[in-house]
């Protein structure tokens, strides 16, 4: 079956940091996709707006070389890409001041009834002022959006002091928190596997499950973004939203539907369910590391110290590894271990789920060791999802157990391409669907807990601890997990 195409309603997507990183790399390619696939209405624009002055046709030159980067090959369609760039528009305005607001109100009064969407990709301090201007130049109308990308603030206060005034002026159904893990097909998966499969669902509970690990490893250092990194960390920039958003998908109760809010009901009472990590715990439950010098596989790379932007005594984090705890009746006793950092030794993002040893073993002890039931979500790259069953060893010689696995590779079992998170995402905005982005209870919560660790660790003021690139972080994160008489899932070859 092939994936069919909804339409969607005639739309102006104005992209604030149009000319930016994300904005070049994600979002236009993603749009360019949607494009190619037959999904955008002939009435539907892209009004990039930027400091920079620029004309239109200026910008289309960037948006092309830009494509080009981040498109593979094969899908530029020249045919596609004329009909593409005619729908791109740039408009230069100042965000904080009064120039080149009318200029904006000009285009966009050409489509007065059409969806308006306005995405946010700046730094959150200007969330609130853009959506001041915009409500002052009369440009939100009922059938406009905002989308806000993270990090929305960078504490609990802040966050809500930007939600108060994003919400001084669109409604929270017009509020679009954006969390691209959300929009990765792998994750979603995670929705079919639990709840159009009633395998696994007796199963998912403490009494069976052991513990959870919740890997997103990259390669990557901070590339260009080191101011925006050094004063962020890995528990800001990775945890408080991505990982926590995948714990809430693993842990979460099945929601009645999926509805706008019923998921994100679901998921809301998961991070309200998270045992705070306060000073005294902070210390056995939690990780903090810094990458130094060393060599990935595209050979050797400097230290974090040593990237530019960074201040030579930065503290911040650029790995971090939790032992997370839910108080509820489902995970009571079952910890699930959060890790992530840049500088690993792969790109990697997965969620493995430990299932309990069998309670008596039948078998002679030569017969080979019981390895515990495993099942492997692996959202990223090579998406496939694998449950490790113990069997018997085949052929003559007495009875031999071996772990082998049941592999659902997706690459193998559906041909199609694999669409980037942003393009499931940017279309659900103008369909008005939010289930897919975070309410302003869910973001609010989830900092609440983050903070904790933030607050803890500024109490004890050490610094996070050295790890060499292209390792598995601090031998602290190892020891934590291993004080519990277990280990993490680490090579991902290990036990295929
Ligand atoms: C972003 C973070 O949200 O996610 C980056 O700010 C990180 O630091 C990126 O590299 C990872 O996303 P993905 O889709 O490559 O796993």
């Amino acid at each position: 079956m092939s994936p069919s195409i909804l339409p969607v309603d005639p739309f102006d997507y104005v992209v604030f940091g149009g000319t930016g990183d994300l904005s070049l790399r994600k979002l236009l390619p993603a749009l360019y996709q949607r494009d190619r696939d037959g999904q955008l209405p002939s009435a539907g624009r892209i009004i990039a707006v930027s400091r920079t002055p620029l004309t239109s046709s200026d910008f289309r030159a960037m948006v092309g070389d830009a494509l080009r980067r981040h498109v593979p090959a094969n899908e530029i369609d020249p045919a596609v890409w004329q009909r593409f760039s005619a729908r791109i528009e740039h408009a230069s305005l100042d965000a904080t001041g009064a120039a080149g607001w009318p200029d904006l109100a000009g285009l966009l009064a050409e489509g007065a009834d059409r969806v308006r969407v306005f995405y946010l990709a700046t730094s959150p301090e200007l969330f609130g002022p853009i959506c001041k201007r915009l409500q002052e130049a009369g440009l939100v109308s009922e059938r406009s959006r905002v989308v806000l990308e993270k990090p929305i603030g960078r504490d609990l206060a802040s966050a809500r002091r930007i939600n108060d005034e994003v919400g001084g002026v669109f409604a929270e159904r017009q509020i679009f928190r954006i969390d691209h893990y959300l929009g990765k097909e792998t994750v979603q998966n995670l929705l079919a596997l639990r709840f159009a499969n009633s395998l696994f669902e007796p199963l998912w509970r403490s009494g069976s499950i052991d513990h959870v690990q919740i890997t997103v490893a990259e390669t990557i250092g901070i590339e260009n973004r080191g101011s925006y990194y050094d004063r962020s960390g890995a528990l800001r920039d990775m945890v408080q939203n991505h990982l926590l958003q995948l714990l809430c998908l693993v842990a979460m109760e099945p929601p009645l539907s999926l509805d706008r809010e019923s998921v994100r009901d679901e998921k809301l009472k998961t991070l309200r369910a998270l045992v705070p990590v306060g000073i005294e715990e902070v210390g056995q439950k939690t990780v903090r590391g810094q990458y130094r010098a060393g060599a990935i596989a595209a050979g050797p790379v400097r230290g974090y110290l040593d990237e530019t932007e960074i201040s030579a005594d930065s503290t911040t984090e650029t790995f971090v590894a939790i032992k997370a705890e839910l108080h509820n009746w489902r995970w009571a006793g079952v910890p699930f271990y959060l890790r992530t950092g840049k500088r690993l030794p792969e790109k990697v993002s997965e969620i493995v789920i430990q299932f309990r040893p069998v309670p008596h073993c039948i078998f002679p002890a030569d017969a080979g060791e019981i390895v515990p039931n495993r099942l492997v979500v692996r959202l990223q790259p090579d998406e496939h999802i694998r449950l490790h069953l113990m069997t018997k060893d085949p052929g003559p010689g007495g009875l031999r157990l071996r772990p082998a696995a049941l592999n659902l590779s997706f690459a193998e079992t559906f041909k199609h391409r694999f669409p980037d998170a942003y393009e499931r995402l940017l279309m659900d905005v103008v369909r008005g669907n939010p289930t897919l982005f975070m309410r302003r209870d869910e973001v609010e919560a989830a900092w609440g807990w983050t903070e904790r660790i933030l607050d803890a660790w500024a109490l004890r003021g050490d610094r996070p601890k050295p790890y060499t690139a292209g390792t598995w972080g601090p031998s602290g994160a190892i020891a934590m997990i291993e004080r519990d008489g277990r280990t993490w899932h680490d090579e991902p070859g290990a036990l295929e």
